[in-house]
């Protein structure tokens, strides 16, 4: 499967979700989530994040999003239109420590 990672939070661009032919990302206050069990592994959606989030769990880093991801898929709505990212979206590319301090 891939997963949203830790570079969404804040960010939260949502080119994602224009190319998932499944429709497997939810949509939380300020990242998105894939269901990594609707997830049939395309890999589409991986290149279209301008902040570099998505990444398949066969990475290290990414396997550990797996558990997150599922988590808040299923208690978030599906998201399928790109929507308006966070007025700051650019400036948060990179930031240290999103989790801890902007995940709501
Ligand atoms: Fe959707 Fe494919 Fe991305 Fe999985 S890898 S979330 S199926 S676009
Ligand atoms: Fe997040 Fe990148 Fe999608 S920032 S919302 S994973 S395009």
């Amino acid at each position: 499967t891939y997963v949203v990672t830790e570079n969404c939070i804040a960010c939260k661009h949502m080119d994602c979700v224009e190319v998932c032919p499944v429709d497997c990302f939810y949509e939380g206050e300020n990242m998105l989530v894939i269901h990594p069990d609707e997830c049939i592994d395309c890999g589409v959606c991986e290149p279209e994040c301008p902040v570099d989030a998505i990444r398949p769990d066969t990475e290290p880093e990414a396997d550990r999003w797996v558990d997150f991801n599922r988590k808040y898929a299923e208690m978030w709505p599906v998201i399928t239109q790109i929507g308006v990212p966070p007025e700051n979206a650019k400036e948060m590319d990179g930031v240290p420590d999103k989790l801890e301090k902007f995940f709501s």
